[in-house]
């Protein structure tokens, strides 16, 4: 909570990724990410749902278990998947501290704004750190009508401030901005004294998140938004080429790889 607050202050920008297993995890985390997502992306990204509203508490706790235990230096972050937290700040709680206590997360995410204002401020009165997400809120798209970018416009653009800033008054020690006009973006980032982070939000956030399978080029496509930093989706179905070749030709296991005794 620290780094957070005196990233905002100092104006250094805040790294984020997904992961969603100790693998990539440890990775990410030595090569110095300063938060872990474990996103309900992961079931569109790794359960092959088509969406993430399918994605259950007990499908989330092992890969946020995962991720805490390699994350030596970042904050794990476990998001709330669909139907696990709206009914009553009761409810979020209850799923929160089983991310805390059975995932062993530093702290949580959910979607939503002023309506679960007072979801943040139970949790943050039983000290457990919340992120927000406004802007495009995947849990939604059936009400957004898919994939959109949201504040667009003055009224939904004002929406989306009285909505961050309600969040922050609660307690939250930031908030993700998903599909938002840059501008949007900005004006949020300006006002609010907790960091924004990015995705698909422009540059003038306090830091960025993107899902770890976009920014390394994982699948064929990714959205407008993200950058592909590298093409290891190729990289390993070159190798796994390489790899079912060599045991066709027989070349693989070779005489280095043999134990004669
Ligand atoms: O689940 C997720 O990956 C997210 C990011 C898109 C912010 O919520």
């Amino acid at each position: 909570m620290h780094h957070l607050r005196q990233a905002k202050e100092r104006g250094e920008p805040l790294t984020m990724l997904t992961a969603y297993d100790a693998l990539t995890a440890r990775i990410f985390d030595e090569a110095g990410i300063d938060m872990l997502l474990v996103g309900d992306s992961l079931g569109d990204n790794m359960l092959a749902h088509p969406t993430t509203i399918p994605v259950t508490v007990d499908e989330m706790i092992p890969a946020v278990r995962a991720v805490s235990r390699v994350a030596r230096r970042a904050m794990v972050v476990a998001d709330l998947p669909f139907g696990s937290y709206e009914a009553s700040p009761q409810q979020c709680l209850a799923t929160a501290v089983r991310m805390l206590k059975e995932g062993g997360a530093h702290a949580v995410k959910f979607e939503g704004g002023a309506h679960l204002a007072e979801h943040v401020r139970l949790l943050t009165r039983s000290g457990i750190p919340v992120f927000g997400h406004l802007g495009f809120t995947p849990q939604s798209e059936n009400l957004l009508g898919g994939k959109r970018v949201q504040g667009r416009g003055q009224e939904a653009a004002s929406h989306l401030v009285a909505d961050a800033h309600a969040l922050a008054d609660a307690g939250a020690v930031a908030v993700v901005l998903e599909m938002v006009p840059a501008p949007v973006a900005e004006r949020v980032t300006e006002v609010l004294r907790v960091p924004t982070i990015g995705i698909g939000a422009g540059a003038g956030c306090d830091g960025q998140v993107l899902v770890w399978t976009d920014m390394a080029g994982m699948t064929s496509w990714s959205p407008r938004f993200a950058q592909r930093f590298g093409e290891i989706g190729e990289a390993l179905y070159g190798a796994t080429r390489t790899y079912a070749r060599a045991v066709r030709e027989r070349t693989f296991p070779a005489p280095e790889h043999t134990y004669e005794k």
